[in-house]
């Protein structure tokens, strides 16, 4: 997709599943997400000590499974420190809320399948542990490439870490990337053009008519992150941003914004 291309994707877009409806990044935070209408998701991923993608924000384990009661408390807290076969056997929803105790830390390969299946859009942020950032990018893009091989329209990926970016650009440069900010750092534009992103996705104070009239006029579409509340969602709108990113999947309905 060249950034000329229409634009596949949809306006909104729900963070990390369901926002804080659900644990973050699960399946089951996909699916209530899809119960409130959503049909295009962003999620992170990065990678466990044998290669395999899987679902994930932090580095660490501490605050979003149950790895100190399961691994017990001298185990290394760096979620890419274990193994997949590890990994599996935590509890990622526990912390969030009884309701959802027991539900596991996806494969990446899970919720692809889930998304293909119901022909559900993703931006797969790739989120490295630090030190694995071009592997990282390199093997989310291969297995993003194997999974959407058959697919009308190509997962977004998405990344803070340009060396990610351009090793997932190296793996498969037919993919469509974003580069996202949180500040608007020297040579932000030009670093996006070179890695061959269709996108910017930046934190919502970073939008303005000038930052806007940038990207677009590189031939950029815009996006942002994460926005919560209806003034920023309308200031955004009207300046032409092309996608939200939102925790309020309650609040915000898809079908009538
Ligand atoms: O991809 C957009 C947004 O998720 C980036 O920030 O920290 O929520 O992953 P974060
Ligand atoms: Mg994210």
């Amino acid at each position: 997709m060249s950034a000329t291309q229409p634009w596949p994707y949809l306006r909104w877009i729900a963070h990390r599943g369901a926002g804080k409806l659900a644990p973050e990044n699960t399946l089951a935070a996909f699916r209530l997400g899809a119960s409130h209408g959503y049909r295009m998701f962003e999620c992170d991923v990065k990678l466990s000590s044998d290669g395999v993608p899987f679902l994930l924000h932090d580095d660490t384990l501490t605050r979003t499974t149950s790895a100190r009661d399961t691994l017990g408390a001298k185990h290394s807290a760096t979620a890419g420190d274990h193994s997949w076969g590890t990994l599996a056997r935590l509890d990622a929803g526990s912390w969030h809320s009884r309701a959802f105790a027991g539900e596991p830390l996806p494969t990446f390969e899970s919720i692809a399948r889930y998304c293909l299946r119901n022909s559900y859009f993703l931006n797969i942020e790739i989120k490295p542990t630090p030190g694995l950032e071009r592997e990282t990018g390199d093997v989310v893009a291969r297995h993003a490439a194997r999974l959407w091989q058959n697919a009308a329209v190509p997962p977004l990926l998405s990344s803070f870490d340009v060396p990610a970016l351009e090793a997932a650009q190296m793996a498969q440069p037919e993919l469509p990337r974003g580069l996202l900010l949180d500040t608007l750092w020297p040579g932000w534009l030009e670093t996006a053009l070179r890695l061959g992103c269709v996108a910017i996705i930046c934190d919502h104070g970073l939008w303005n008519s000038s930052s806007m009239t940038q990207a677009k006029s590189a031939g950029l579409r815009t996006l942002s992150y994460t926005v919560n509340d209806e003034v920023t969602a309308r200031r955004l709108l009207g300046l032409g941003l092309d996608g939200i990113i939102t925790d309020r999947i309650d609040w915000f309905s898809p079908a009538s914004l």
